[in-house]
């Protein structure tokens, strides 16, 4: 009968090794007994669920556990009891005291009484939630890349049906008078307009779109924008903006970054029944001030750009999704649920973070994080606006030669009537090859217009090719894709309206001969 006396010694051997590591140690702990109780408790556990001790002493484990969790517990705790297995270790949530979930490592294993049955069970929790976020932004990274790529591959085929469908069916307006003819015409015309907006918001939100990244301050975007937007929003919505006194100086594209601010004022909008309120704020954040929640952000200040609002705010089971492509809780054609997969692309594009912080009811506030550039921002008046003027004089034609080169032959055909039209002469190919060949002969050619993507010899081989042929040859290079190198080259993006194909090309044979 010495067995259980040795036991019960060497149980309290362990108590006393116990008690000080139990008490310091940073891993949460529990003593708990075998109905739940909690009978012990560290103070690392009490921090990580927010409870004081005696509040956690007054619980059960099954308090602080998600209910949809319980089962794994109570089937490991049997398995422990029958001795199958000696301890067990999951990751799993603990409830917060404020009522989110934490991710831990937990482990149990079992505290045996003298008789070597088990009498209590010892849990060790280990918060684990900034890697669980960040394996989460990963995923969401990965999820959003590869929807991304499919994204853009679809809008960039779409981009060339559409300047196709749109081309003709404004040409054909153009021609005819016939009154049924013209109204059929114009729905075309309209609906392909609202395709081609859809098609570049693809484009945006797959990072396929040209980005021509400036060192600018966000103050003076918020700035231009704030007319904009107030145009945006009714008039029961106050629209405040109260940019930083300092300069917030970042390196972005501006119009992206117009986008983002549109996207966030025109959500807070939506989100706000009744009458309310729009607070936009800039401020210029020290690197001890960066959020820590935010590991993918460079070290070094920041600027923060935050859009408020005093609407419905966010229910907890759509946060995780919020910047998911296409989830939207607005009514079936109200929303496409891009808005903030677009945002989130765009900012992490120039290495910076989205935050939003919202309580049910009480509104929400999504925070842009950027960081901070330490060149000089360019003026406002450097950059050339890209838009149309209200009032334009007619679309400027010529009479020199002008080589299409387009594989997509109905793109192809229509570009060429409407060169002819403006009374260009048109030369034709349907690849690389074909446009070498004519560039060999001995036919006059002013410009080369040339699709950057095509089948064996691509725009930029061919021009590549092209210099060393005719040297004097004008290129333009016609692309849906942000493209990489030659930026001395003129692109053009497409789809593209007749007008600015127009324009583009008498621009560029107006300037002088390369190389001359
Ligand atoms: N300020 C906000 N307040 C409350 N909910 C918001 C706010 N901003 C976004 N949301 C929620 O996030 C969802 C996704 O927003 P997102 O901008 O991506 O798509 P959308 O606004 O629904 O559609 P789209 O922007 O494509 O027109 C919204 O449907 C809405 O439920
Ligand atoms: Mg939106």
């Amino acid at each position: 009968m010495s067995e259980p006396q040795t036991s019960q010694e060497a149980l309290r051997e362990s108590e006393e090794r116990f008690r000080g590591a139990f008490q310091y140690s940073p891993v949460g702990m529990g003593i708990v007994a075998l109905d739940g109780r909690f009978v012990r408790v560290n103070p690392a556990l009490c921090r990580i669920g927010g409870y004081t001790a005696d509040e956690l002493l007054s619980r059960k484990f099954q308090d602080v556990v998600p209910a949809e969790e319980l089962d794994i517990h109570r089937e490991e705790v049997r398995r422990l009891l029958r001795g199958e297995i000696e301890s067990y270790e999951h990751e799993v949530r603990y409830r917060h005291k404020l009522g989110h979930d934490v991710w831990v490592r937990f482990t149990v294993s079992p505290i045996r009484g003298a008789d070597g049955e088990v009498v209590h069970l010892l849990g060790q929790a280990e918060d684990i939630s900034a890697r669980r976020e960040a394996e989460r932004r990963l995923r969401q990274a990965e999820r959003l890349e590869a929807v991304g790529r499919l994204a853009g591959g679809i809008a960039h085929e779409f981009n060339n049906l559409l300047a196709v469908i749109g081309g003709f069916a404004r040409h054909a307006l153009e021609v005819t008078s016939a009154e049924p003819l013209r109204r059929d015409l114009s729905e075309i015309v309209d609906a392909t307009n609202r395709a081609t907006d859809i098609a570049r918001q693809l484009l945006a939100f797959s990072r396929d779109e040209a980005s021509h990244p400036s060192v600018l301050d966000v103050n003076d975007v918020v700035r231009g924008v704030e007319p904009m937007l107030r145009s945006l929003i009714r008039e029961d919505i106050e629209l405040v903006a109260a940019v930083a006194d300092e300069p917030c100086v970042v390196r972005v594209d501006r119009m992206q970054l117009e986008r983002v601010i549109v996207n966030l004022v025109v959500n807070a909008r939506d989100a706000i029944r009744g009458p309310g309120r729009i607070d936009i704020a800039t401020r210029v954040l020290a690197p001890e001030e960066a959020p820590k929640a935010q590991p993918q952000l460079p070290r070094g200040s920041c600027v923060a750009l935050s859009v408020s609002d005093t609407g419905s705010g966010i229910a907890a089971d759509a946060r995780p999704h919020l910047f998911d492509p296409f989830f939207t809780t607005k009514e079936q054609g109200e929303g496409t649920g891009l808005g903030l997969s677009i945002v989130y692309g765009i900012v992490e594009q120039f290495g910076g973070a989205v935050d939003v912080q919202s309580e049910p009811g009480h509104g929400a506030t999504f925070a842009v994080y950027l960081p901070c550039s330490a060149e000089a921002p360019e003026r406002p008046g450097d950059v050339q606006r890209a838009g149309a003027a209200p009032t334009q004089p007619p679309p400027p034609g010529g009479v020199e030669t002008v080589l299409v080169v387009e594989d997509e032959e109905a793109l192809r055909s229509l570009i060429e009537l409407i060169l002819t039209e403006a009374g260009y002469r048109v030369l034709a190919a349907a690849n690389g090859e074909e446009a070498l060949k004519l560039l060999r002969s001995r036919d006059p050619i002013d410009l080369v217009l040339t699709d950057s993507i095509m089948p064996r010899v691509s725009g930029s081989e061919l021009v590549r090719r092209l210099r060393a042929i005719r040297p004097e040859a004008r290129v333009i290079q016609m692309t849906g894709y942000r493209e990489l190198g030659a930026p001395k080259d003129e692109f053009l993006a497409k789809p593209f309206e007749p007008e600015t194909l127009l324009q583009s090309i008498r621009e560029v044979l107006d300037r002088p001969p390369p190389g001359g």
